[in-house]
């Protein structure tokens, strides 16, 4: 145990925010450190888990909605700001309770979603470190905002900021592009920025050769570590020989069918689409996307959550049971992983980007809201791994636009062997920059290093 030194991590309670923090959570664990997770009550209890994390503890504090979490919460605006009033008060206690146990906690890693996790840390006198959880290019925008240096409502049809390409609109995070839309995100977005000059070390899930210019940018204003992509081991460098997955569910995974269906198939004939934990999708577009999938002659996998199911369209499931399956959840990493899957039809939420790039798999991209619509921008005219499907003047992607979109990228063509070639490229960059003496390995051991000094 390096220096016995204990390390509280915090991350939101969303699937989304617990994979990267519980995996770097475990790259710190491999590195000597003694981790904690901390989640909410109530998550705690709606976990589900294949493989215990064996070398990382865990502990709850209260939202304040024990019996239902975000769900028990009338609005964002509720669940937000009493998060932070009774979380603040609970992560108090617990750092207290662990102090008066004999496992003192030396530094708490928080999820920049809370910042008031920085303030509890400082009162208590322990160093803090932010963990952000979005790409660098997001993050760089929303600085921007919460400092006024890019005035909201954006006027304008494009925006150009030091380190990124031109924005249209469009491309900015929905949260600043449709401005108003969700204000109690808004604030939790802007917020990250609020206090973090006083936060001892800011952590970005991302990898130096991904963004090069935006981190060297940011890096002026901060000493920033890119430590990413969380990724567990298995899938990147191999190193961590435990490290197959990331450890947390919130939604029980049908993996015995998903990979007994995705064994029958050709290499690259398989289309996987998945829109993430909180995505959602309309009637009139899951029917586009439905029909669009018909229309391809690949097969493909299709993550329905439950509350979606519904909106399918009548019969498609018996309809299509030749050509695909659909299911509730998946083991996505494993997905992503095997050899019949050729495309990843993606909401873009950020890992699933990561995880599409450390795996090498081609992207039809469809953001749907916050931060994705930065992120697809970055998958076609950045990293060229992918193509965005466009919407309509109605914001829906059509059936032919998701089928041309889909061919585009499994099918070959310059266009496809040019994405698949930039897939590999990155791919090989991940696992690079996890490797040992790799950018993000060499980061996390600097803060491994002044952690435990
Ligand atoms: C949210 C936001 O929507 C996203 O934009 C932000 O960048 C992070 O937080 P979410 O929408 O759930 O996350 O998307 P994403 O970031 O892609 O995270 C989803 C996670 O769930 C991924 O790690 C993915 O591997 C996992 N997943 C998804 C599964 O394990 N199985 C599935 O069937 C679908």
């Amino acid at each position: 145990m390096a220096n016995g030194t204990h390390i509280l991590v915090l991350p939101f309670p969303g699937q989304g925010h617990i994979n990267p923090m519980l995996q770097f959570a475990s790259r710190l664990a491999s590195k000597g450190l003694k981790t904690t997770l901390v989640t909410t009550v109530f998550i705690s209890k709606s976990i589900y888990s294949d493989h215990p994390i064996a070398s990382t503890s865990f502990r709850t504090i209260s939202d304040g909605f024990d019996e239902g979490g975000f769900a028990q919460a009338k609005s964002p605006d509720i669940y937000l700001s009493t998060f932070k009033s009774v979380g603040s008060q609970s992560l108090g206690s617990l750092i207290k309770e662990l102090g008066d146990s004999g496992i003192p906690v030396h530094a708490v890693i928080y999820d920049g979603f809370m910042a008031w996790a920085l303030d509890v840390a400082k009162q208590l006198g322990i160093r803090a470190a932010v963990f952000l959880t979005q790409s660098c290019a997001v993050n760089s925008i929303h600085y921007h905002v919460s400092r006024g240096l890019l005035k909201v409502p954006v006027e304008g049809s494009s925006v150009w900021l030091p380190g990124l390409p031109e924005l249209k609109v469009w491309e900015l995070p929905s949260l600043i592009y449709h401005h108003g839309s969700y204000p109690a995100w808004f604030d939790t977005i802007v917020n990250q920025f609020s206090n973090i000059d006083e936060a001892d070390w800011v952590l970005v899930n991302t990898f130096y050769e991904l963004e090069k210019e935006v981190v060297d940018w940011m890096s002026k204003i901060w000493k920033l570590g890119t430590i990413g992509p969380t990724i567990p081991s298995m899938y990147l460098d191999k190193r961590l020989k435990h490290n197959k997955d990331y450890g947390l569910q919130l939604l029980h995974p049908n993996t015995g069918a998903c990979m007994r269906w995705l064994n029958t198939k050709p290499n690259g004939s398989v289309v996987y689409v998945s829109f993430g934990s909180l995505a959602e999708v309309g009637v009139e577009q899951m029917a586009e996307i439905a029909w669009g999938l018909i229309g391809t002659n690949a097969y493909f996998l299709w993550v329905v959550r439950e509350p979606e199911e519904p909106r399918l369209p009548d019969n498609f499931k018996h309809m299509t049971r030749e050509k695909g399956l659909i299911v509730r959840w998946c083991p996505q990493l494993e997905v992503l992983k095997h050899g019949s899957v050729g495309c990843f039809v993606s909401h873009c939420g950020y890992n699933s980007v990561l995880e599409a790039l450390g795996l090498g798999v081609p992207m039809v991209a469809m953001p749907q809201w916050a931060d994705q619509a930065t992120n697809a921008k970055h998958v076609e005219d950045v990293w060229g791994v992918g193509v965005r499907a466009l919407v309509d003047e109605k914001g829906i992607v059509r059936r032919e636009t998701v089928k041309q979109c889909i061919n585009e990228v499994i099918m070959g063509g310059e266009r496809g062997n040019e994405i698949k070639k930039n897939s590999i490229k990155w791919k090989n960059l991940a696992i690079k920059a996890a490797d040992h003496g790799g950018s993000s390995d060499k980061n996390i051991d600097e803060f491994v290093a002044k952690i435990t000094s």
